[in-house]
This record gives C-alpha cells, sequence and structure tokens, in this order.
C-alpha cells in the first residue's frame, strides 16, 4: 500500500509540508509505505490545452510532471497539500490538477484512490480551496477521505499548533485504512457516468 502526499507549497518546509509529511507519518504507523513529492524547486508548466493527451493518455510537457504523474498512478492514497493563494489553490496546484487531464482520458487512472486534502492560509480562503479540491477527487471517482483546513502565517508556524497536527497524523491514518478497506466505483462507472453514455457521448 503506498500513500503519496503531495504538497504543492513553492516554499521550502513550508507549513504544507511539514502538514502533509505528518499525515504520510500516521500512514506508515498504519502499515502504508510512504513518500513525499514537494513542489518546491521543481517546474510544472500550465497546461497548454493541446489535447493530445485525450486519445493518447500522455501529455508532451517535459518537465517534473512526468515523474509525478508515475507516482500518482502508483499510489494507494494521495493527499493533495496547498496554501491558500488569494482565496484558492496555489497556482502551482492548479497546474497539477489541470495536468492530470491526461489521467482521465482516455481512461480514468485516478480511480478508487483514496484522496485526503490539506490547507493551510494565514486566514482566509480555505473552504473555497477544499471545496475544488474535492470536487477534483469526486471527478476522478476517487474514494474520499477527510480534510485538514489549518490557520497559520509564519513559516513553520503550524508546529505550534498540536491540535491541527494531531489531526494531520490521523487523515494519514484513516487514508491508510480506507486503501484497507478497499472500496471501489462499479466497473461500470468507471468513466464520466457509465461506459455507455461515456462511450456514446465522448464524455
Ligand atoms: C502569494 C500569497 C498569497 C496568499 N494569499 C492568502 C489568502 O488569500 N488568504 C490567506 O489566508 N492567506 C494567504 N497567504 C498566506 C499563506 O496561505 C500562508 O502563509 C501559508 O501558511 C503558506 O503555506 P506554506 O508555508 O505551506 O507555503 C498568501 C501567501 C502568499 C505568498
Amino acid at each position: 500500500m503506498k500513500i503519496l502526499g503531495l504538497s504543492c507549497s513553492p516554499r521550502k518546509s513550508g507549513n504544507t509540508t511539514i502538514l502533509v509529511n505528518e499525515a504520510l507519518d500516521g500512514a506508515q504507523k498504519e502499515g502504508a509505505e510512504i513518500e513525499l513529492f514537494s513542489l518546491s524547486g521543481k517546474e510544472i508548466k500550465p497546461c497548454d490545452g493541446c489535447q493530445a493527451c485525450v486519445n493518447t493518455g500522455k501529455c508532451h510537457i517535459k518537465d517534473d510532471m512526468q515523474t509525478l504523474y508515475q507516482k500518482l498512478i502508483e499510489a494507494d492514497g494521495i493527499i493533495f497539500g496547498t496554501p491558500v493563494y488569494f482565496y484558492a489553490m496555489a497556482s502551482q496546484a492548479k497546474a497539477v490538477i489541470d495536468r492530470t487531464y491526461a489521467l482521465r482520458r482516455p481512461t480514468f487512472r485516478l480511480v478508487n484512490k483514496v484522496g485526503g486534502v490539506i490547507t493551510v492560509a494565514g486566514s482566509l480562503g480555505r473552504i473555497d480551496v477544499l471545496k475544488d479540491l474535492y470536487f477534483n477527487i469526486a471527478i476522478n471517482h476517487m474514494i474520499p477521505a477527510d480534510y485538514i483546513a489549518a490557520t497559520a502565517s509564519e513559516k513553520g508556524a503550524i508546529k505550534s499548533d498540536e491540535k491541527t497536527m494531531k489531526m494531520a497524523w490521523e487523515l494519514g491514518r484513516e487514508m491508510a485504512q480506507l486503501v484497507k478497506v478497499g472500496f471501489e466505483f462499479p466497473s461500470e462507472f468507471r468513466g464520466r457516468l457509465s461506459n455507455y453514455v461515456t462511450a456514446k457521448y465522448k464524455l
């Protein structure tokens, strides 16, 4: 069982990464093989909308997303972590999500993976990010786990928030347990709606 922790903060060892790491620690306690993928120092270019992936399932843009694609495919559970930037997810997180278009076409490849969400704001905007990240989990037919909506501004400040740190650790444990339960979408519904509708209307 593999749990991947994706931290989309460009700030090295910032609050998002700290919480994602804490969740990974909890997942490891439940027997998961864990890995952190921090976007700090990495290059993920925006989707250019070429739509070639609709037929090939591959993205032509050569950057760190190519490594991340493989890790996302191999994971049984994925933690999406991002800071709040201007009442939305950081642009680094949005770039990753847009690029996962290539993992939805021609077939869904994130289906049945357990998805957890972590977001950190100085004060406002967390609900907007939660909403967007959970919708992304839903449209990929992933299995939703819990979320952490944390408040912290200065780098590393989240460490002194004992309750939130503990909740993040428990999120990781919960995700590993959910993977073990093995919920699955019925095979007929592993595209957009049923296979029949997906094929007929090219959804
Ligand atoms: C460009 C930028 C935009 C931000 N926008 C918001 C915001 O809209 N609302 C908020 O509460 N905090 C905002 N913040 C504060 C960060 O969410 C906060 O510092 C968070 O702890 C950063 O997480 P990190 O340490 O993982 O990078 C912003 C920070 C930056 C750098």
